[in-house]
C-alpha cells in the first residue's frame, strides 16, 4: 500500500518501520555508526557532490535517522522531515535557516521558555528583530507585518496556557506577504493536529515528548517542503550540528508505533481530570481545549482532531496553594517535560518558563499560580484520588 493511502495508525506502524531487507529483522536495525565506508574515491566524491545517493557521515545522514524522518513526515502529511538532537535544535535550526541580520520575526508572546529565550536573547544579538504579539488576534498579526518580516512563529495550543491560534487565518496573512509560518505542534502531535493541512510551512516538535512517549530521550523533528528541508539539512543542521544519535532516533521510532493509542488513552484521562478540576471547589480556573468553557473550544474542534492531554489550572489560593499541591502529589511526579506514560505536574513560572521575566509571563497570561499537568496513562481513578488528596491539603476542599 502506498503511504499516502494509509491512515495515520497504519503510517505509525509501517512508515519508517519497515523490516530490515538484509536479514528480515522485523524491527529496523540501529545503524550506530559515525561514518560509512566508500567503495572507492570516485564514489565518495560523487556522494559529496550530491551526484550519487549514499551515506557519508552520520551528521549528514544515517539510515536510522532517515527512517524516523520518513515516519514523522508521513504522519504530518509533509514532504520531508529532519531529526535533531532536541526540540530546541529543531526550532533554532529551522529559524536560523530562514533569517539573516536585518530580518524580522513575529512570534506569539506565549511560547516555551527556551524558545522565548532563543528568540529574544540569542537571535536579537545577531541583528534579527522579534515582535512578540498575541497571534490568536489576527488583526494584531496583520498589523505587525513589516516589509522585512520573514517568519510567523507560534505554538498552538501554547505551552502552558493552552491558548490556540487560528492557523488558517494566520496562514492567509503570511501567504499574502510571502512570510514563512513555523508552528510548534509538540502538544498535539500529528495524531490530534496536522498544521500542514492548514497551509503551515514548517512544523516543529520536541520529539522528547509525545513522539518518543516514554521519557527516555531528548530529540526534535521538523517537517516541511522538500526544497526548504534540504536547505536546512545542508546549512544549519549540517554546519551547526544539532544531530540526533541513531539510538535515540530508533527509540523515537519505537515510541511512534504506539503514538495513536497513547494519545487517545491519555486524552481520555485528561478529559475526566479536566472536568473533575473544573467542578472542584478549590480550583479557580481550568485551561483545557476539550472543555466547552475554553474560550476557543470551537477553534479546537475546527482545527484539531482531539484535545490532547495537557491541562493547566489555577487554584483559589494562588501560588502558595499551587506550590502546596505540587509538593503533595504522591502518584503524579513533580517534573518538567510532558507526553510520557507517567503523569507529570510542574510550575511554569519557576520551571519551564522561568527564563521569561515576570512581565513577559504576565503578558503571556502565565499566572504565578498556574500549575501544568501532563496527564499520563495511569488508571484515571488513581490519578483523581491523588489529585483529590493533594487538592485537599492545598486548598482545604
Ligand atoms: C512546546 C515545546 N517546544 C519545544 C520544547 C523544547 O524541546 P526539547 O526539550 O526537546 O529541546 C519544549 C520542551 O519542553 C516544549 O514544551
Amino acid at each position: 500500500m502506498d503511504k499516502d493511502d494509509m491512515r495515520l495508525e497504519t503510517k505509525a506502524t509501517h512508515v519508517g518501520q519497515e523490516p530490515d531487507p538484509l536479514t528480515g529483522s522485523i524491527v529496523p536495525p540501529i545503524y550506530q555508526t559515525s561514518t560509512f565506508v566508500f567503495p572507492n574515491v570516485d564514489e565518495g566524491a560523487a556522494r559529496f557532490r550530491g551526484e550519487k545517493d549514499g551515506y557519508i557521515y552520520t551528521r549528514l545522514g544515517n539510515p536510522t535517522i532517515t527512517a524516523l524522518e520518513r515516519s514523522v513526515s508521513a504522519l504530518e502529511n509533509g514532504e520531508k522531515g529532519l531529526a535533531f538532537a532536541s526540540g530546541m535544535a529543531a526550532i533554532s535550526s529551522v529559524i536560523m535557516a530562514i533569517v539573516s541580520a536585518g530580518d524580522h520575526i513575529i512570534a506569539d508572546k506565549c511560547v516555551y521558555g527556551c524558545t522565548f529565550a532563543f528568540l529574544t536573547e540569542i537571535l536579537t544579538r545577531f541583528g534579527v528583530s522579534v515582535d512578540l504579539i498575541d497571534c490568536s488576534d489576527l488583526e494584531q498579526v496583520e498589523k505587525s507585518v513589516k516589509p522585512n518580516t520573514r517568519i510567523i512563529y507560534f505554538e498552538t495550543p501554547a505551552n502552558p496556557t493552552l491558548k490556540m491560534v487560528d492557523m488558517e487565518g494566520v496562514v492567509r496573512i503570511a501567504k499574502k506577504n510571502g512570510i514563512t509560518t513555523v508552528v510548534d505542534n509538540t502538544f498535539m502531535s500529528p495524531v490530534f493536529q496536522r498544521p500542514i493541512e492548514w497551509g503551515v510551512d514548517v512544523v516543529v516538535h520536541s520529539a522528547t515528548k509525545f513522539l518518543g512517549g516514554h521519557g527516555d530521550l531528548i530529540a526534535g523533528v521538523a517537517v516541511g517542503r522538500k526544497e526548504f528541508m534540504d536547505h536546512v539539512a545542508e546549512t544549519t543542521l549540517k554546519d551547526i550540528g544539532g544531530v540526533l544519535s541513531p539510538f535515540d532516533a530508533w527509540l523515537v521510532l519505537r515510541g511512534i508505533k504506539t503514538l495513536p493509542v497513547r494519545m487517545r488513552a491519555a486524552q481520555g484521562n485528561a478529559m475526566v481530570i479536566a472536568r473533575f478540576l473544573e467542578q472542584h471547589q478549590g480550583v479557580e480556573r481550568v485551561y483545557y481545549p476539550g472543555l466547552s468553557s475554553h474560550p476557543q473550544h470551537e477553534l479546537a474542534k475546527k482545527q484539531m482532531y482531539g484535545f490532547g492531554s495537557m491541562i493547566s489550572f489555577e487554584l483559589k489560593g494562588g501560588f502558595d496553594a499551587g506550590k502546596k499541591l505540587m509538593d503533595s502529589v504522591e502518584l503524579c511526579h513533580l517534573a518538567v517535560s510532558l507526553g510520557e506514560t507517567s503523569t507529570l505536574v510542574e510550575h511554569p513560572a519557576s520551571m519551564t518558563h522561568s527564563s521569561m521575566t515576570p512581565e513577559a509571563r504576565e503578558a503571556a497570561g502565565i499566572a504565578d499560580g498556574l500549575v501544568r499537568i501532563s496527564v499520563g496513562l495511569e488508571h484515571v481513578d488513581d490519578l483523581i484520588a491523588d489529585l483529590s488528596q493533594a487538592l485537599k491539603k492545598a486548598t482545604g476542599f
